[in-house]
This record gives structure tokens, C-alpha cells and sequence, in this order.
């Protein structure tokens, strides 16, 4: 078993990896917390217990975190990709949950739930990076009880927020920045080179709708989704982001990892928010001797048919 705490901002793709570990019977899904992102707090938290709901999951306890980044206002939102309510407008079609929030916030809910963890955790944010940067600026000691951190996140070619940067990073450099270079913990980069490449079409998601109600729930809060590609790319597509970084969580090395140093940019401009990636060789690297920043596993390759089919056959 898989034990796993995810920290989203749904999100039409969040809402898809949430129903990835809800459905994928090694993982033990320990707690989910939330984050602003892709819409408000208030309505990511509301998003995350509906998709659990989807799946009958009222025994994972679900708590609130940061509202806003560590830093600098938050100027942007994505409504504009994912609608208003962050699922197409669709969010209504989901049950309500039985159970509401755990009695405490996202930070405190994550380090009990590590504290109490006899085996590593892996931990996926999806979402903004601010909960977890709070999480280790807090709890430094409970860095050893997470095995692993599998990060969306980042775009090593260019951005999809603003040229340079990719939305969940750029909505927190510094957080991102923490989370990324200044710890130690082994992590796994998921960016955009990848997800993109991993893009679903609509015989995907009929095939998906035919699977049965969930399914077809899950199919209709991409609305909103598909119309942004196509008016974005100019074709029908539907990039699952979030979704792709939990099939490596769940099914470690599905997605082929190139070793990187990394950087964080975070002054002000037109960079801010960018993953810095050093693709230099090595010895040109030493040679130089500027520092380069942390080595993470980022995955930019993977059997791009094998992950579409295993997000599926979940
Ligand atoms: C990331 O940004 C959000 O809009 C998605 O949910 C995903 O986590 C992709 O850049
Ligand atoms: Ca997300």
C-alpha cells in the first residue's frame, strides 16, 4: 500500500487525480488538504469533499490551508480555464459529503497525520506549494517521515501562465522555491513538457463516460476545459495535469525521470515563477563553478499510451 496525503486546488484536473487515488485500490488515502489556486479557498475546499463524495470517501479526513501565497498577493486566478466555481460550472453535479472538514487546519492536519505514519508517506501537492513550504517551515523534524514529495508543477521550455512560468509555481515562487531547492526530501518534478504530451481526446473521454456514472460525472465537469484548448491550441484536447503526476505516485516510475538541478526564479519581472533547469553537461557545470541549485528527478519522458490507458483502467 501506497500511503498518500494529496494537497490540491481543484481544479478540473485535481478532481481527476483525487478520483485516481479514490479509485486505485494501493493507495491508502490518509488525509487531503487544500489550497487557493485555480479558484478561492472556500470553493477548492468545496470541490475536493464533492469529488469525495463521488466516491463514497467520507472517512478521509479533509482540512482548509493557506488562502493566499506566503508573500506577494495573489493576482490571478484560472477561472478563465477552469470556470467560475473551478469544474466547468458543473460542481452542483457532485453529491455533497456526509462529513465536513477535519477540525483544524491543512498544516496541522498534515503533520498528525505524518506523526502517526509507521511507514514513509508520499505527499502530492498539485496545487500551490504554499501549505507545504508552511508544513516544513513548522514541523522541520517531520521532513523525515515523507518519502516522497510528487510535485505538478513547473514547465522546463516555457510557461503556460505567462511566458516564462507555470501556473502552480508562478502562484508561489517562494514557496515553490522552499519546497523545491531548499529541502532535502527526494522529490519528483511533474511539468507541463510532460503532462501536455500526456493530453487525452474525446475517444478517452467516451470511453470514459462508458464506464459508468462516475465516469460520465467526470467527463462533464471537463466542459469548460476543453472549450479553453480549443480556443487555446485551436483543437479538442484535455490536459490532465494533476492526474499524470499521481499515476507516478501511485505506480512509481511509469514516468521516466531525468536527474536536474533547479532553480526558482522569484524576483520580480517576467521570469518570476520559473523552474531554472540546468541541462548543461555535468563537467561544464563543475567547470563553471556557479552553483545550480538542487537536484530533482524530473520527469519529461514516459509511455505516453501506457499512462492515458492507466488513468482509464482506474
Ligand atoms: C496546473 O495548474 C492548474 O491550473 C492545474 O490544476 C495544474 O495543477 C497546471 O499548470
Ligand atoms: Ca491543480
Amino acid at each position: 500500500m501506497t500511503a498518500l496525503i494529496i494537497d490540491t486546488d481543484p481544479g478540473i484536473d485535481d478532481a481527476y487525480a483525487l478520483a485516481l487515488a479514490c479509485a486505485s485500490p494501493e493507495v491508502d488515502l490518509l488525509g487531503v488538504t487544500t489550497v487557493f489556486g485555480n479558484v478561492g479557498l472556500a470553493m477548492t475546499t468545496r470541490n475536493a469533499l464533492r469529488v469525495l463524495a463521488l466516491y463514497g470517501r467520507d472517512d478521509v479526513p479533509v482540512a482548509a490551508g493557506a488562502d493566499r501565497p506566503l508573500v506577494f498577493p495573489h493576482p490571478h486566478r484560472a477561472r478563465y480555464v477552469h470556470g467560475e466555481d473551478g469544474l466547468s460550472g458543473r460542481s452542483d453535479s457532485l453529491p455533497e459529503r456526509a462529513v465536513g472538514l477535519a477540525g483544524t487546519d491543512a498544516v496541522s492536519l498534515m503533520a498528525s497525520l505524518l506523526d502517526a505514519a509507521d511507514s514513509p508517506v508520499t505527499i502530492v501537492p498539485i496545487g500551490p506549494l504554499t501549505n507545504i513550504a508552511l508544513l516544513l517551515a513548522v514541523y522541520p523534524s517531520l521532513a523525515g517521515k515523507i518519502g516522497r514529495l510528487v510535485v505538478m508543477g513547473g514547465s522546463i521550455a516555457g510557461g503556460n501562465v505567462t511566458a516564462a512560468a507555470e501556473f502552480n509555481i508562478w502562484s508561489d515562487p517562494e514557496a515553490a522555491r522552499r519546497v523545491l531547492v531548499e529541502e532535502e526530501i527526494p522529490t519528483v518534478l511533474v511539468p507541463t513538457d510532460l503532462t501536455h504530451r500526456c493530453a487525452v481526446d474525446t475517444e478517452w473521454l467516451d470511453r470514459l463516460a462508458a464506464s459508468g456514472s462516475r465516469g460520465r460525472v467526470l467527463v462533464e465537469l471537463t466542459a469548460r476545459y476543453r472549450e479553453y484548448y480549443r480556443e487555446a491550441i485551436g483543437r479538442d484536447c484535455t490536459v490532465l495535469h494533476d492526474a499524470v503526476a499521481m499515476a507516478e505516485a501511485i505506480s512509481p516510475g511509469i514516468l521516466r525521470m531525468t536527474p536536474l538541478p533547479l532553480e526558482v526564479e522569484c524576483a520580480p519581472g517576467p521570469a518570476r515563477g520559473m523552474v531554472v533547469a540546468d541541462r548543461r553537461n555535468p563537467m561544464a557545470r563543475e567547470l563553471s563553478g556557479e552553483p545550480s541549485g538542487r537536484t530533482v528527478d524530473v520527469a519529461l519522458d514516459a509511455d505516453l499510451d501506457a499512462v492515458r490507458e492507466f488513468l482509464l483502467s482506474r
